[in-house]
């Protein structure tokens, strides 16, 4: 109990640890700009530096996305993130594995065994989150096939309790952006700044707030934000939107209903060879004063409330690739 307040505040942390082979980087900036957070630097040469940010000695999801850009094979990765107490306690295995469907433990590479898969399976391990967007446009017809898929998704009592809204305005998204990024940046500074200062009064109130709202304080977000403040955005210049809503009269749990219709939605436009990327980071700050009008604007109007976004695009060079990851407990009653 004690540890759930000691570590909720800048929880102590096991980052995995990357590392850039220099002999083998193109300085091509890929993972620096795939990054979902602000977890590199590039050197005075040009070279990406894994970097922490605020204090933290790391800033990394373990996503691995910046091994997945890299078209050189320059980067590896070690070790898991892992917070081993406290509210924030992870309950992973804390060692992150490639995929391994077939249950052959590991002994054959993906390129041995991929054949065996379904076109579903392959999708699904290949699938990576898309950062990095050429400016093309997606074409209406493709942006309907991807909707189409979210239409015939499972839903409790098949009430499909959503709407999509789909933004493709470059000044709507940029809107969005823009008051997104005016809720999330005062909170993250009052969390870390730049410089990682710790403040009692900041872990005080973190603290405090954190036993109401565990899951917007875990500072895996934060480091996102950061990014998205360098950048000036959080869609990554996708050149589409979709905003999921929900409609909460839905039967059961319309959030889970409308979850499995954004993965839907997801893997078909990955299967298209379109790129695709959750956003949740716009869609939290929706629920302030500050969006009201906004929201207005685009249909996010009552009964409808927004649960996540999806930004869609044509990749910028090869993203969807295999990759490792950390393993949630399985239990089997048999
Ligand atoms: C509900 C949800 C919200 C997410 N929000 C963001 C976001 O705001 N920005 C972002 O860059 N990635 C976001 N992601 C992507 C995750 O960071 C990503 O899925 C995770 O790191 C695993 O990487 P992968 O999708 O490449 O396998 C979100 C994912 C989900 C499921």
């Amino acid at each position: 109990m004690l540890e759930n307040f000691k570590q909720a505040y800048m929880p102590k942390t096991e980052f995995p640890r990357r590392t850039v082979d220099r002999e083998k980087c193109k300085r091509c900036k890929r993972c620096f700009d795939a990054c979902p957070t602000a977890g590199f630097v590039l050197d005075t040469e040009g070279y990406p530096v894994p970097v922490g940010y605020g204090g933290l000695e790391q800033a990394c999801l373990n996503c691995w996305n910046c091994v997945a850009v890299c078209p050189e094979g320059a980067i590896s990765m070690e070790g898991a993130y892992r917070v081993p107490e406290g509210r924030y306690k992870t309950r992973l295995a804390g060692a992150v594995t490639p995929p391994d469907p077939l249950g052959l433990g590991g002994g054959k590479s993906w390129a041995e065994f991929e054949a065996e898969l379904t076109p579903v399976e392959r999708t699904i391990y290949k699938r990576r989150s898309n950062r990095l967007f050429k400016k093309k446009p997606v074409s209406r017809e493709l942006l309907l096939r991807v909707l189409e898929a979210g239409r015939f998704a499972p839903s409790a009592g098949n009430c499909q309790p959503y709407k999509f809204i789909v933004i493709t305005r470059k000044d709507a998204i940029a809107d969005i952006e823009r008051l997104a990024l005016r809720a999330l940046v005062p909170f993250k500074n009052l969390y870390m700044d730049r410089q990682g200062k710790r403040r009692w009064w900041k872990a005080a109130l973190f603290t405090t707030l954190s036993t109401v709202m565990v899951n917007q304080l875990d500072q895996r977000p934060f480091t996102a934000v950061q990014k998205a403040e360098n950048d000036g955005g959080v869609y990554w210049d996708a050149p589409a939107v979709i905003l999921i809503c929900k409609n909460p009269r839905g039967i059961s749990n319309p959030d889970l209903d409308t979850g499995i219709c954004a993965q839907n939605m997801v893997l078909a436009a990955h299967s298209l060879g379109l790129g695709a990327c959750y956003i949740g980071l716009s869609v939290e700050p929706m629920r302030y004063p500050h969006m009201a009008a906004l929201k207005k604007r685009i249909g996010v109007v009552p009964p409808w409330e927004p649960v996540t976004s999806i930004a869609l695009g044509w990749p910028r060079g090869e993203i969807d690739t295999v990759v490792a990851r950390d393993s949630p407990p399985v239990e089997w009653i048999e």
